[in-house]
């Protein structure tokens, strides 16, 4: 493990300290989403702890599943007690850019549904002013040509990230807008262009931050 995984671990262990019994957890996707899975896996055999989870991607159900999780179809939910996910970066107001790993969608979802969204990260995505990782807006095919025009009109030069679906068989583009002023108002245009089904800008949904430290 090199130092910023050992920063993604601590800020993981640290928020499946949060989970109690009975709740039912909403599960990110990605590296840091892993050690969450895998400590929540842990409590469970370990302590007996009692939870129900949903996953925010096929690659995270796999590793749930692995770890002897109880896994639930969020498609037949409203809400989850917990969410916790990683990000790509969190500027001071607690606003991220998500979607490396190509998850936003289902991230964005369980975030939403979450009566408490806690996002885990290591220090090196802490930032001043979201937009130095580039913007990830998942698209369907159908519109792929068409949303790269509208997006170019906004200034930037949109990015199909290669050989990439989502789980919903849909394509990803990657935004280098670079320090984004307004991200309420950048989210607000890339909603009204028909064809992204979601961005990864995330304004409102994560209630707190667990930074990693790290131990050596
Ligand atoms: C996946 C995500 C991830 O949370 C984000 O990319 C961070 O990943 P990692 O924990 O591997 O650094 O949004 O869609």
């Amino acid at each position: 493990m090199d130092a910023r995984d050992r920063e993604k671990a601590d800020a993981a262990a640290r928020a499946v300290a949060e989970v109690r019994s009975g709740m039912l957890v909403g599960l990110g996707t990605g590296t840091t989403a892993a050690h969450v899975v895998r400590a929540l896996g842990a409590r469970v055999r370990d302590e007996g702890l009692r939870v129900r989870t949903v996953a925010t991607s096929l690659r995270t159900e796999r590793l749930a599943i692995e770890e002897g999780l109880d896994l639930l179809d969020f498609s037949a939910l409203a809400s989850v007690d917990i969410a916790i996910d990683g990000a790509d970066e969190i500027d001071p107001q607690r606003r991220a850019i998500k979607g490396g790993g190509g998850a936003l969608f289902r991230e964005k979802v369980v975030a939403a549904s979450a009566a408490r969204m806690i996002a885990v990260v290591d220090s090196s995505k802490l930032v001043e002013k979201l937009g130095r990782f580039p913007l990830p807006i998942e698209v369907v095919p159908f519109a792929t040509t068409f949303v790269r025009e509208r997006v170019r009109a906004l200034g930037v030069e949109p990015v199909l990230r290669p050989a990439f679906t989502t789980d919903q068989g849909n394509v990803v583009f990657d935004l280098p807008f670079g320090a984004i002023d307004d991200p309420p108002a950048l989210a607000e245009r890339l909603r009204a262009i028909p064809g992204v089904l979601e961005h990864g800008l995330f304004l409102d949904e994560i209630d707190e931050v667990i930074a990693g430290h790290e131990f050596s």
